[in-house]
């Protein structure tokens, strides 16, 4: 996976408070919702490839093969029956105990602008409640703007971690014409 050109550094952050009081997940027709099955990695594989425009990506190197691998933390949103969106309800220390990571949340191009990557982060946040987790961190960059709104619509907020962010929020919340 290359670093990719357009990213501005540090990432930003955003920040959600409160994992209690998550809304149910109502789907829409002929979607579904399920966690990781053996067999699964190419079909995660194929979702990230398509939706991040990478050329290579790894289940194993990126995912499967890091301890805090459980089957039941990688979902898929399926549209009869096919993978077509993930999101990863990832947990690392770094950032407390008590609070989950949203991780590798793509949905293949051909089935977005139907808020699927709504849907499947919401589960995410479901499991990360389920684990105890009370909060929830993620780290996106500027130029991904269905996923920060996407974000935003599930209750994060920016969690400002460098002075240059500032300006950066304050240009994606104008183009989302939102007001700060
Ligand atoms: C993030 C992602 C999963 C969202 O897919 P999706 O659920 O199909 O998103 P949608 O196309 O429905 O867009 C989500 C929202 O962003 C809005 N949006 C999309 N493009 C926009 C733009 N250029 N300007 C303003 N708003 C925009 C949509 O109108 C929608 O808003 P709404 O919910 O109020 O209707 C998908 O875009 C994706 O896979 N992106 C590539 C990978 C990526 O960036 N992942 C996130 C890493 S942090």
């Amino acid at each position: 996976m290359a670093e990719n050109p357009q990213r501005k550094l540090p990432q930003l952050v955003m920040k959600k408070d409160d994992l209690t009081n998550l809304p149910p997940l109502v789907l829409p027709k002929d979607y579904s919702i399920r966690c990781f099955k053996p067999g699964d990695e190419f079909a995660w594989e194929n979702i990230i490839k398509d939706a991040f425009n990478y050329e290579e990506v790894s289940f194993k190197n990126s995912i499967s093969s890091k301890k805090e691998f459980i089957p039941e933390r990688v979902l898929f949103i399926c549209h009869n029956d096919v993978p077509v969106g993930t999101a990863t309800a990832w947990y690392d220390p770094k950032w407390g105990e008590m609070t989950g990571y949203l991780h590798m949340v793509g949905v293949i191009k051909k089935h977005t602008g139907k808020g699927l990557g709504f849907y499947v982060s919401l589960a995410a946040l479901h499991r990360m409640a389920s684990e105890g987790r009370k909060s929830a961190v993620l780290e996106t960059d500027d130029f991904r703007i269905p996923a920060i709104k996407t974000y935003l619509k599930l209750g994060f907020s920016p969690l400002i971690v460098h002075e240059n962010q500032v300006e950066r929020w304050n240009l994606i919340m104008k183009l989302l014409k939102i007001k700060g």
